[in-house]
């Protein structure tokens, strides 16, 4: 298939590539490289554009002749979309509309979406299903719901267009070639910051609430391994490739972890006894969130191979390595 990637050269698209590279497809990858670096794109051709440019990316898709578009490209850090919701609703919803526009014009009909656990908000029970209601509480989780909405009306109103939407839990590790991997200075997720305090980037981590209702207090996350997650989406390609229907689904092991085991793996897995601070609760953190993942393996038959933090662990840990050594002494 010939397939245009967004963000196919940030963290989670520079896999997608990759894999797409090995399974012999053809791939343009359409980032502005604000996040994103060119030595990631592993496969294929980068364009080098910016979803706000209509002009570009029409022409693009127009001469593309492409089968399938896949949607990585969006902001990320949940507190920024608090400070500046524009900026969230401006490049995550208002540029993925110029995206599912130029795909009709140029008569594109299958989109895989990168939707995020961030849509269910504060869920009750802990563990979501796909059937588990929109409530984000921030503007991050509502542009990424919002785009969901207008592909649900959009595929209803446009019979032969189908998405496929994957709700990413807490996507972490890196190839196990050591080639790619997360690669921002900015990062803020827990196992990229307690491994660059373990290599001493950083003084201390903190941990953010310890009187949660979870065993030990901490907050409890579904962390799975990045070529898990890229294998859900190889397999919502087949599906729409098959003729398949729009569907969504939730992306995690179905089990969870709390931030205090995965502080103490962290620190097993590099040797490294790096100081930890508790500090107080960061707003908008659900205490427990967990994917119920059934439908993803029964309907597209996806089958996890790395599911252990260990190895979660370990690949990000050989990556951060090498990305730190790639910077210099002081970067982060
Ligand atoms: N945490 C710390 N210290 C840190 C960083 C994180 O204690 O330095 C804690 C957080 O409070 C949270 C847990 O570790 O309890 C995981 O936090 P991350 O920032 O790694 O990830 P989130 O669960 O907040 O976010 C992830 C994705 C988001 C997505 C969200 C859905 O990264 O994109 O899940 O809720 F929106």
């Amino acid at each position: 298939m010939k397939i245009l990637v967004t963000g196919g050269a940030g963290y989670i698209g520079s896999h997608m590539v990759a894999r797409l590279g090995e399974l012999g497809h053809e791939v343009v990858v359409y980032d502005n490289l604000s996040s994103g670096h060119e030595w990631a794109v592993l496969s294929g051709r980068l364009v080098v554009g910016d979803l706000a440019d209509r002009p570009l990316l029409k022409t693009v898709l127009s001469a593309g002749n492409f089968d399938a578009v896949m949607h990585f490209a969006a902001f990320i850090v949940v507190d920024e979309s608090v400070r500046e919701p524009l900026k969230y609703y401006r490049n995550n919803f208002a540029n993925a509309l110029n995206l599912v526009e130029a795909c009709h014009e140029a008569g594109v009909k299958k989109f895989i979406f990168s939707s995020t656990a961030a849509v269910y908000g504060m869920p009750e029970s802990g563990q979501v299903t796909e059937n588990s209601p929109f409530a984000a509480i921030n503007p991050y989780g509502e542009s990424k719901a919002m785009v969901e909405k207008m592909l649900k009306d959009f595929s209803s109103a446009v019979s032969d267009f189908n998405y496929v939407s994957l709700r990413y839990f807490n996507v972490a590790g890196a190839d196990e070639q050591v080639r790619i991997g997360q690669a921002r200075r900015d990062a803020t997720h827990l196992i990229t910051v307690s491994l660059r305090t373990a290599l001493g980037k950083r003084q201390e981590l903190n941990i953010f609430g310890t009187d949660y209702d979870t065993d030990d207090g901490t907050c409890i996350r579904d962390y799975i391994h990045i070529q898990d997650l890229i294998e859900a989406h190889v397999r919502a390609l087949d599906h729409l490739a098959d003729g398949g229907d729009s569907r969504v689904f939730n992306c995690g092991y179905g089990h969870g972890y709390s931030v205090k085991e995965v502080v103490a793996k962290v620190k097993k897995v590099t040797g490294v006894d790096f100081p930890v601070v508790e500090t107080d609760r960061r707003a908008g953190d659900p205490p427990v969130l967990i994917a119920d993942s059934s439908r993803l393996r029964s309907e597209l038959g996806w089958e996890p191979k790395h599911d252990d933090l260990g190895f979660i662990i370990k690949t990000a840990w050989k990556w951060e390595k090498k990305y730190q050594k790639s910077l210099g002494d002081n970067a982060e």
